[in-house]
Order: C-alpha cells, then sequence, then structure tokens
C-alpha cells in the first residue's frame, strides 16, 4: 500500500513538475512575445541597435569565469575545413603564419597547427589561453611581453607551432611580433568587437597582415529587430563588411548558410545567414 502510494507521490511531483516547467515556459515566451510585439511596432535604426549591445573585457571575462561560452565548439569549424585549401593554404610554403584574433579556445587554431603552420592567436582573457594549451595538453611557456600589458604564451611542442598573445587584440603590433601574417581566420572575432570598433579592428588587422595577406572571415546578418538585447554576435550584413573592408582588402563573398533551430534557439532569432568572405589585402 505504502509502495504504491509513494509510487502516486512520485509520479504526481512528477507531472507537477512538468506542470509547473510548461506554464513558466508559456509565460517566458508570451513575455517575449510581447517584448518582440513592442519592437516590431517600434523598428530600430542599425545605428540604435549598435548603439546598444557594448561589451568590454571585463564582460568577456565573466563569460569565461561563469562558463558561458557557447560559440566554442569541440571540433574544427565546417567552413574552416572547406575553404582551407582554396583560400589559405599556401603549397609553397606550408609552415606560413597564420592569425587567429580574438581566439578565444578554438580547436581551429590545433587543425591548422597540424596542417604545418605557424599559429598565432590573441585573446585578451587569461583563463582561455591557459586552458587551450593545457586540455589539448601543449607544453607551453608563459613569458611578460615586452612594453605591453600581457603576457605570451607559447607551445614547446616542435609539431604544434602555436602562440597565443594574451593581451588587447590593439595592443598586437608588428613590432611587438617583429614580422606580418601570411594569412588571418577570423571566426566569432570581426562579429564579436564592439561596433563603434569595428573599422579600427579592420585597420588594425590590415597593419599586422604582410603584402598581399589574405584571409576568410565569417560574417553573420540576421533581423536586428528580433534581437531583444543586442550583443555578441553582432549582426554584420553584406553591406557592411564591404564598406568596413572594401578600402583596405579585396572582398569577395564565397558562401551563405541558413541557420535556423537548435543553433540559434540561444539568441532568439528566427534566422541567421553565416557567411563565408574571402579577404585580399593590399588590393592594387
Ligand atoms: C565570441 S568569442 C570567439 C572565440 C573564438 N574566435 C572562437 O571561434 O571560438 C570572442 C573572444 O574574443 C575575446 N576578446 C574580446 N575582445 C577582445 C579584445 N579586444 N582583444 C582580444 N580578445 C578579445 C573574448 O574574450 C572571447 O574569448
Amino acid at each position: 500500500m505504502y509502495a504504491i502510494s509513494s509510487h502516486i507521490c512520485r509520479k504526481a511531483e512528477r507531472v507537477g513538475g512538468r506542470l509547473r516547467y510548461l506554464i513558466l515556459g508559456a509565460l517566458t515566451r508570451s513575455t517575449y512575445r510581447i517584448d518582440r510585439l513592442k519592437m516590431s511596432e517600434n523598428r530600430q535604426t542599425y545605428e540604435d541597435y549598435a548603439q546598444k549591445g557594448h561589451y568590454n573585457h571585463q564582460d568577456w571575462s565573466q563569460r569565461w569565469q561563469n562558463q558561458t561560452t557557447k560559440w566554442h565548439v569541440e571540433e574544427a569549424n565546417p567552413h574552416l575545413v572547406e575553404n582551407y585549401e582554396t583560400h589559405l593554404q599556401d603549397k609553397d610554403n606550408p609552415h606560413s603564419s597564420i592569425f587567429v584574433p580574438l581566439c578565444g579556445k578554438s580547436l581551429d587554431m590545433i587543425w591548422l597547427a597540424q596542417k604545418g603552420h605557424q599559429v598565432v592567436g590573441v585573446e585578451v582573457v587569461e583563463q582561455p589561453c591557459h586552458d587551450f594549451f593545457q586540455e589539448n595538453k601543449i607544453e607551453y611557456k608563459v613569458q611578460n611581453l615586452q612594453g605591453v600589458e600581457g603576457k605570451v604564451l607559447t607551445s614547446q611542442v616542435t609539431e604544434m607551432n602555436i602562440t597565443i598573445y594574451n593581451c588587447d587584440y590593439f595592443a598586437l603590433t608588428p613590432k611587438l611580433l617583429g614580422y606580418r601574417f601570411d594569412s588571418v581566420w577570423d571566426r566569432a572575432a570581426f562579429v564579436a568587437i564592439n561596433p563603434d570598433l569595428r573599422c579600427d579592428y579592420a585597420k588594425h588587422l590590415a597593419s599586422l597582415m604582410a603584402p598581399s595577406g589574405r584571409g576568410l572571415l565569417v560574417s553573420l546578418n540576421y533581423d536586428i529587430n528580433e534581437r531583444i538585447h543586442p550583443g555578441p554576435p553582432f549582426c554584420t550584413p553584406d553591406a557592411l563588411v564591404q564598406s568596413v573592408f572594401s578600402p583596405l582588402a579585396l572582398v569577395q563573398k564565397l558562401s551563405s548558410t541558413l541557420l535556423t533551430g537548435q543553433r540559434i534557439e540561444r539568441f532568439h532569432l528566427s534566422y541567421m545567414d553565416e557567411n563565408i568572405n574571402y579577404l585580399k589585402f593590399n588590393k592594387e
């Protein structure tokens, strides 16, 4: 008798829990819909949108501390894999340098190093820099940077030529590096930088690239009116990519992938286009 009643109680609890979950979910969704309705009544300009979502170093640090880093994936980026041979590989110089701006602890760096490249990342938050080497079991050494606030973490494994500058992106200069990069792989960097810094970001990138440097840039497009709390990843439509980069590089859009469902659920967007752009710096 006791067993039957406790079974019924557990079942009731589960049903109750599920009901609470459904009611809460419905309430959240309806609040969200109301917010969205308000926004669509009052459609914002791109300038309004761009001004709202400012992120500083502290915010990024918080994201790493709280492990709210869903941009980080446990495999090499499929667009990198797909476009590498045609747009990044240099058969005459298999050890060419590849820059990974705002690198986090991206496994793309491992993939590129395994291809034989000299890989250089820059990341302002210290934790992912160490996590990168430790989680991938790569021995590394840490040195203070000269004249710049930050550190440099360097792989001690010969077949993994990876260096991460733990400093602000804008503090990394050709003088500090002693050379310029042959190519760049920009995934979740241009779209993460604050909108008011985009032109500076692009100019700075151009200053870090060797003559005839090239690269791939992933940009994103979505309906800004669907984004209640703007913030990274920022919407970077084709026209914006062109206007920011075309004074510095030839820009060629290679592909566009429509993302829907689970991949963008967390942003509360109905769609997102992930665009791959080829950049060729120092255009003649
Ligand atoms: C969206 S994450 C992308 C990480 C990586 N590119 C990837 O694909 O996994 C952006 C990263 O840029 C870093 N970041 C933001 N602003 C930066 C800056 N000014 N200089 C260097 N790193 C920065 C953040 O800490 C964060 O790790």
